[in-house]
């Protein structure tokens, strides 16, 4: 049993959501969620979650977004702070509050950030440490935390870095592996989140998850996946936009064309997303700017572009689309980790 000690101190993570490139689609273990392939994310800056745990009297008690989740129900983060706490034989309760700088649960990666931000702040509480290097001296380095996250939502690990991160799945549960592909400030890009809904998706992505193999396109698309992996990170090192673009608009449409052909099928995309995909292509091949769009399970696009661009990217979203909720992001350098005394009175 480790430690339990600080309960003075609230830890605060800020973790990021990512973007990935290559997309974790399908499972082959869902228990050790051990996924179908290989992908690449860009962790992002200012979409973020962030989570503050403090040890607590009593039981686990979790707020999101402001409201509470009742202990006892089905809920994606509690399930998964009751396993973190067996799995790591840790007792003490915790109060934990999470808030997202952007709309969860709708395509956005709320669960890559917040599952990645609970794990790191509940182990903080629990163990009393204040920083990262503090937290893998006792024995929570990043490789491990990112191994925890990914039992809470497999994306989750992606974001326990900074820059372009790899995810490997390996020859087995156990050997797979995140690790950083390209460092944050190399190739920075930007990504203009395109909110066309704020609802809450229809059918979660674990749910999802689980009927890929289902689908007539998902073996060709898995044996086609290590050729795009090697041309997506050639593309990154020479830092060349046009390649990568091309390769992460067939991406998306093709992890899309096995939702939606798979049984049960899921469509996540809405009628205006793919008015928005046609739209940008055509502005693209007019020459008004060089942008390319991605989608992860849900209906809003993410637009990457070079930073300087990105102004106007948005601006011609907003006044030739008509789209205006928007969310101006870029490449982040990782999550943050401090520790600030109850006594501020920020908290709980
Ligand atoms: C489309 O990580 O949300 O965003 O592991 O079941 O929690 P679980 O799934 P999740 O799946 C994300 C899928 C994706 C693509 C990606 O982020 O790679």
């Amino acid at each position: 049993m480790l430690n339990e000690r600080s309960n003075i101190v609230s830890r605060t993570a800020v973790v990021p959501s990512n973007i990935a490139l290559i997309k974790y689609w399908g499972k082959r273990d869902d228990q050790a969620q051990w996924p179908a392939n290989d992908s690449l994310s860009m962790t992002l800056s200012t979409a973020c979650t962030t989570t503050t745990a403090t040890i607590a009297d009593g039981v686990d008690e979790l707020h999101v977004d402001g409201k509470v989740v009742v202990a006892g129900t089905d809920h994606k983060a509690l399930n998964y702070l009751g396993k973190l706490r067996r799995e790591l034989g840790f007792t003490a309760p915790l109060a934990i509050r999470s808030s997202n700088s952007f709309p969860a649960d709708c395509g956005i990666a709320s669960s890559a950030s917040g599952l990645a931000a609970l794990t790191t702040a509940a182990i903080a509480a629990w163990t009393g440490a204040s920083s990262f290097s503090e937290l893998a001296a006792a024995d929570f380095g990043r490789e491990r935390l990112a191994a925890l996250a990914r039992r809470g939502s497999g994306s989750a690990c992606r974001s326990l870095h900074g820059g372009y991160v790899l995810w490997e799945a390996g020859n087995a549960p156990a050997s797979q592996s995140v690790s950083v592909a390209l460092d944050a400030g190399v190739f920075d890009l930007a990504d203009v989140i395109v909110i066309l809904s704020r609802e809450k998706k229809a059918v979660p992505s674990t749910v999802a998850h689980r009927a890929a193999w289902t689908s007539p396109l998902f073996a060709p698309r898995l044996a086609g996946l290590p050729d795009r992996m090697a041309r997506l990170k050639k593309a990154l090192r020479d830092q060349d936009l046009t390649s990568l673009g091309d390769l992460i608009e067939t991406e998306a449409l093709e992890m899309h064309a096995v939702m939606m052909s798979a049984t049960p099928a899921s469509t996540y995309m809405l009628p205006r997303t793919s008015e928005f995909f046609a739209w940008l292509r055509t502005a693209r091949r007019r020459g008004d700017f060089e942008a390319y769009f991605t989608l992860d399970a849900g209906p809003n696009p993410h637009v990457l572009c070079r930073p300087d661009d990105a102004a106007r990217v948005a601006e011609r979203i907003r006044r030739d689309f008509g789209a205006d909720d928007l969310i101006l992001d870029t490449t982040g350098t990782g999550p943050t980790l401090h520790a600030e005394p109850l006594s501020s009175g920020k908290l709980i």
